[in-house]
């Protein structure tokens, strides 16, 4: 028998970690995410642009399976994440999620907050724990503030330790909402470096921003939503220098300052 007749008949779709269909999310009864597809394939980095208020929070959380969805479904990795009207199933941290509030736990040291989910959810003994939170921390720039507390810590390096946190779990996906927002432009610079680096690694990202140039120097592609929908999606470089849509080109020449 051949290696073609062992094959499964119907293979999931590996070449897209993420899947979303026909994605729509309402708050009582008012649509805050309508009819979104998007197809992330594995290694790209996608960066989420638009006003306030257009809904790319709410996607966000719905594609990390934190909400249920009205419409449409959601695959990860060629399985079912999320379907309309069921609760959406947990892939652990192999979906990591990083927000603009770090969310460390206070009591916790640098190390320790990085080592919990392996320890409980992966199941990892103590030492090995502990030496991949340590190898974590070093690759977020962080090697002289592994016991530190959150307290003594800049919200940038907060903010990598939370990084370190989700890569922890091995994540095959990160999900990042405004994670600079919150912070001074020199620690912004930081974490900024630390995403480019996961992106150049190959890791599969999403990313809601307003870092302009992060957008355009980092990522492989643009969506670009207002009014709960995507209004234009394409090469980085593409959107930003020639958009297709008027919405679009009011928005980039708003943020860009021109
Ligand atoms: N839990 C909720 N209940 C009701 N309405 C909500 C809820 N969360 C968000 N909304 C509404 O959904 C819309 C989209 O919000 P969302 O936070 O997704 O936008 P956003 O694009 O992330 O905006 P920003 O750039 O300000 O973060 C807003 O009108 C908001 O008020
Ligand atoms: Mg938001």
């Amino acid at each position: 028998m051949n290696d073609l007749e062992l094959a499964p008949t119907s293979t999931p779709n590996m070449t897209n970690v993420l899947e979303a269909r026909g994605l729509g999310r309402s708050y009582h009864g008012k649509p805050v995410v309508s009819d979104v597809n998007l197809a992330v394939p594995a290694g790209q980095t996608v960066a989420v642009l638009g006003p306030s208020g257009a809904g790319k929070s709410t996607m966000l959380r719905c594609l990390a399976g934190l909400e249920p969805i009205q419409t449409g479904s959601i695959g990860f990795q060629g399985r079912p994440l999320s379907e309309a009207g069921g609760k959406p199933r947990s892939f652990g941290g192999r979906i990591g999620m990083v927000f603009q509030q770090f969310n460390l736990f206070p009591h916790l040291t640098a190390v320790q907050n990085v080592a919990l989910a392996p320890l409980r959810v992966r199941r990892l003994r103590r030492e090995q724990a502990h030496a991949e939170a340590v190898a974590l921390l070093d690759r977020v720039g962080l090697p002289e503030h592994h016991d530190h507390y959150p307290f003594e810590l800049s919200g940038g390096q907060q903010q990598r330790v939370a990084i370190a946190r989700a890569l922890a779990m091995r994540p095959e996906l990160m999900l990042f909402d405004e994670p600079t927002s919150a912070l001074d432009p020199e620690f912004t610079r930081e974490v900024l470096a630390v995403m480019r680096d996961l992106a150049e690694d190959g890791m599969t990202i999403v990313v809601v921003t307003h870092e302009m140039d992060f957008a355009r120097r980092s990522a492989d592609r643009v969506v670009f939503m207002a009014e709960g929908r995507i209004v234009e999606d394409g090469p980085a470089a593409t959107v930003f220098d020639s958009p297709a849509q008027q919405r679009t080109r009011r928005f980039l020449a708003q943020a860009l300052g021109e």
